[in-house]
């Protein structure tokens, strides 16, 4: 039984919250370095959220939306990519104190094979967000059935000039040209090595390095597959990012089929060597005609592909038009790409016949977007805009909505 004065839920949260009428906090104010200090915050929810913590407690799934809106409020006055950091990191403090299942609760248990992988349930953390793949467990504990860290390239590389991030929040969505910065492939492996508690499947996204010309990206992509072979359940090949000059011109189809078929050859070769099966999925990104996804659809049916993704952010600005963001360059995320997402899924569901899964990504917000892409074909989903805009309550809601569908 969980008193509502004293409440046991407690979080790493950032100073901007220290006036909350909820918050007891016992830290310096003037420290901007809260996670230095390592803070610990007393949140005193209403009635209802601590028997809700109780039921956290008994394994019930729970999350409170309030604590991430609150969090999310601090967070948004923070320049994007600082919030990003200061978040991971925070994550990592609160995962290694054991703080994440009491925000959390139990993860979604919906298990499922794809891929001929057991995933504990549907939704999953999309690449980009934990680069360096050092969070891999704390990312678990907030119910994600899968994460894919990376992009990682065979050297490490520190990505574009900042800014580089930005935030359309009116729309809720976001634009990048991040440029794929990144540790490189060997640290990641090692942060992955280094990774404990994680009972999910892990994904590694690889790329090639942005100053290796298209006519050598082949070698980048096979040295980052043999590199990753030993620590990842499945590969995913990212040639679609658009923030790497002329990256996207590997997406035609004769370049999209020599470069797939000398991974796939790699990977016989590898899997023969380890007697281990790590399935190659490709990301394609929602900016293709019709045809390019036709053709695209053959390559991928004549080497087997094990999975495909769909898909990355796009070169559009449409339903941004109005925001000053929309100048820059780079790609964009969040809900406006939602339809464009389900489109390109839809074509390729439609040109794969069923034969090569698919994990639906772009513009999920809500249990209900997470739905319409198992609808549209998807097998698996993956979340990356809308769980900075609406937190770890929508992995849990998309989840336990997967599950639940008829
Ligand atoms: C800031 C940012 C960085 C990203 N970095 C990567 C990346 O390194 N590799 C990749 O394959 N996709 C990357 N993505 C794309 C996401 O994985 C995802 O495909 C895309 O954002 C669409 O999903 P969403 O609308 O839920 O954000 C990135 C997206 C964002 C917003």
């Amino acid at each position: 039984m969980v008193s509502r004065s004293r409440c046991p839920r407690k979080a790493i949260l950032p100073p901007a919250l220290f006036k909350h009428p909820n918050l007891n906090l016992n830290l310096n104010p003037n420290s901007h370095n809260f996670l230095a200090t390592a803070a610990q915050i007393t949140y005193n929810p209403p009635q209802a959220a601590c028997r809700a913590c109780a039921r956290a407690a008994s394994s019930h799934p729970y999350v409170n939306p309030q604590l991430y809106q609150l969090a999310k409020s601090a967070l948004f006055h923070l320049d994007p990519e600082r919030a990003h950091s200061l978040t991971l990191a925070g994550l990592r403090v609160a995962e290694r104190l054991h703080l994440l299942s009491l925000v959390a609760g139990q993860p979604v248990s919906d298990p499922v094979t794809v891929m001929g992988l057991k995933f504990p349930n549907r939704v999953g953390l999309a690449a980009g967000m934990d680069k360096e793949a050092n969070t891999i467990a704390a990312f678990g504990h907030l119910g994600f059935g899968f994460v894919e860290v990376g992009t990682l390239t065979p050297r490490p590389q520190p990505g574009n000039p900042k800014p580089r991030l930005f935030r359309c929040i009116p729309q809720q969505a976001i634009i990048n040209h991040m440029g794929i910065n990144n540790p490189g492939i060997d640290r990641g492996v090692e942060n992955i090595q280094a990774t404990k508690n994680f009972h999910g499947v892990l994904g590694v996204n690889i790329s090639k390095n942005m100053v290796t010309p298209n006519a050598e990206a082949n070698h980048d992509y096979v040295s980052c597959l043999r590199a990753a072979w030993d620590v990842a359940d499945y590969v995913t090949v990212n040639f679609s990012c658009p923030n790497v000059p002329n990256l996207l011109e590997l997406a035609q189809a004769d370049s999209a089929a020599r470069l797939l078929s000398q991974l796939k050859s790699e990977q016989a070769n590898l899997s023969t060597d380890t007697g281990r099966y790590v399935p190659l999925v490709m990301k394609v990104s929602p900016d293709m005609s019709e045809s390019q996804i036709e053709e695209l659809c053959h390559v991928f049916l004549d080497c087997q592909l094990d999975g495909l993704i769909c898909t990355n952010t796009t070169t559009s600005r449409e339903g941004v038009e109005d925001h000053p963001a929309a100048k820059e360059s780079g790609g964009l995320s969040g809900k406006p790409l939602y339809n464009r997402a389900n489109e390109t899924l839809e074509a390729f569901a439609k040109g794969l016949r069923g034969e090569i899964p698919i994990i639906g990504t772009g513009g999920i917000f809500t249990a209900e977007d997470a739905v319409g892409k198992i609808r549209a074909g998807a097998s698996l989903v993956q979340l990356y805009s809308g769980f900075i805009y609406n937190g770890p309550p929508l992995v849990q809601a998309a989840a336990a909505a997967i599950r639940d569908m008829r």
